[in-house]
């Protein structure tokens, strides 16, 4: 055997080597459309230290598959714990975000077990990451392009709709064609009971909360709020993200030397005070499907060069840890039948005074973001008396690792004649109950 006969065979046995060693860490460079593929994959395979789950939600218009990866510290995934997502590149050509979330999850996956944030915000929650909603506009937009809307839209060559106006929206009918990006995300969230979310969208620097819908468009210039009754929790949620962007929360654009403008207090804004229009995707995460979603603005360029890149990852790194560690806060719980304790999903869910509601989920738990306080629920199930449950949500400031208020809220069966109902059919022992029964209305103790 010569020298030259085994040339091949080393030479496959290098390029298998390459081919397969881990890649440490991701390039900042903008991924095209088969490499965002590539890298989720490869992380998917690589990654052993905690849970992860490539899936695709669906198809973009120009039939390009809509990539999620969801992350875990917990080695299944658990019903129990509340679901997060991100989604970015909503509009093909605002394409930082859809790098962001690449390098978050690679950030999560390395610190994991070393800071103890991000461990306590993979052992209590899943993480859903979403890095293009658009990639038929992505493929058409261009690098180094930081205005302008050639690449906005879905669907290049065919029907083009701006994603982000395309979803049912709160207080209008809702006129342009659902596209097949916008089902896709509809349909995620009838599957996944998300309680915090944000889309990444690029054009300024403000963290920006619902509603960007307003009940009656005025034809002035001037500009009106339109708040949900959930304002304190936004604000303090466009807060979150904003007060730990080093730039976002002095009103300055990624590049030091320009102004966000218009200026935005505390780097925040309500989405109608900006401007407002219909068919908002952050209005449809909160009204319809409970989801407390914000809008981020990260860069005022649009399309930076890839040399920024590195410099918008460590502006948001810290943002994006802090902002998800909000949905462990709050209350959460689980509604049961009373009788035989099996879980009750689609109850009505209501915080009083907050003239929004939202529904249990499959197994009938709940979750919903809340500010330190006193608070009641109520839930409504069909064929159940309705109940008023009291509970406090703790002040979490300093601890590292937040935990909410858990309530397990027991049903009663309206056939059962009120006087049995009022001893109280409610199993006892360790459920951690925090009200015993107090039913609205006819009675309550
Ligand atoms: C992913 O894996 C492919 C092939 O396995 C490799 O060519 C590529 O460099 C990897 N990319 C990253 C970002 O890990
Ligand atoms: C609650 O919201 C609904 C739907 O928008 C509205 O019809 C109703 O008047 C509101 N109720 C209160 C008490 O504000
Ligand atoms: C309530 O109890 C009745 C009688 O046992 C039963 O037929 C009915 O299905 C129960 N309702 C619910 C919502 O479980
Ligand atoms: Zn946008």
């Amino acid at each position: 055997m010569n020298a030259l006969s085994v040339m091949p065979v080393v030479l496959c046995l290098l390029i298998i080597f390459v081919y397969f060693y881990p890649s440490e860490c991701l390039d900042f460079k903008y991924h095209n459309n088969k490499e965002l593929e590539r890298v989720m994959r490869n992380f998917s395979v690589i990654t052993k230290n905690i849970h992860t789950n490539l899936y695709s939600i669906g198809r973009s218009t120009n039939g390009l598959p809509l990539w999620v990866m969801e992350v875990s510290g917990s080695k299944t995934a658990r019903s129990d714990l509340p679901n997060i997502k991100f989604v970015a590149n909503i509009h093909g050509n605002e394409a930082v975000g859809r790098e962001l979330l690449l390098h978050f999850m690679e950030y999560l996956r390395d610190n994991y077990g070393k800071d103890p944030s991000v461990s306590c915000l993979l052992d209590n929650s899943r993480i859903h990451l979403l890095p293009s909603l658009n990639p038929d506009g992505f493929s058409i937009s261009t690098e180094g392009q930081c205005v302008g809307e050639h690449g906005r839209l879905n669907g290049v060559n065919g029907n083009m709709e701006d994603l982000n106006r395309n979803f049912p929206d709160y207080f209008h009918q809702d006129l342009n064609p659902r596209q097949p990006e916008t089902e896709a995300v509809m349909a995620w969230m009838d599957k996944i009971p998300f309680v915090l979310s944000a889309g990444l969208h690029g054009g300024a620097m403000v963290a920006n909360y619902p509603f960007d819908s307003e009940k009656v468009t005025k034809s002035t210039p001037e500009k009106f709020p339109s708040l949900t009754p959930d304002n304190d929790v936004f604000q303090h949620l466009a807060r979150t993200y904003a007060r730990n962007h080093p730039k976002m929360k002095i009103g300055l654009c990624e590049d030091d030397t320009k102004p966000q403008t218009p200026y935005f207090e505390d780097g925040i804004t309500n989405g109608a005070a900006w401007y407002s229009f219909t068919g908002g995707m952050q209005d449809y995460n909160y009204f319809k499907k409970g989801c407390m979603e914000i809008t981020l603005e990260i860069s005022c360029c649009k399309y930076p060069l890839p040399q920024e890149l590195k410099k918008l990852w460590e502006q948001n790194k810290q943002s994006l840890l802090s902002y998800s560690l909000e949905a462990l806060k709050g209350v959460s719980g689980q509604i049961f039948d009373s009788s035989d304790e099996r879980p009750i999903e689609n109850a009505n869910i209501e915080i009083i005074g907050r003239n929004m509601t939202f529904k249990s989920s499959q197994n009938g738990y709940f979750w919903r973001i809340l500010l330190p306080g006193s608070y009641q629920l109520k839930v409504e199930a069909v064929g159940y008396y309705p109940k008023i449950v009291p509970f406090e949500v703790r002040d979490q400031t300093g601890i590292n690792c937040p935990t909410n208020t858990k309530l397990l809220i027991f049903l009663i069966n309206a056939t059962t004649p009120m006087s049995a109902a009022l001893q109280g059919s409610e199993p006892t022992g360790g459920s951690g109950v925090s009200c015993t029964p107090c039913v609205e209305g006819a009675y309550t103790e």
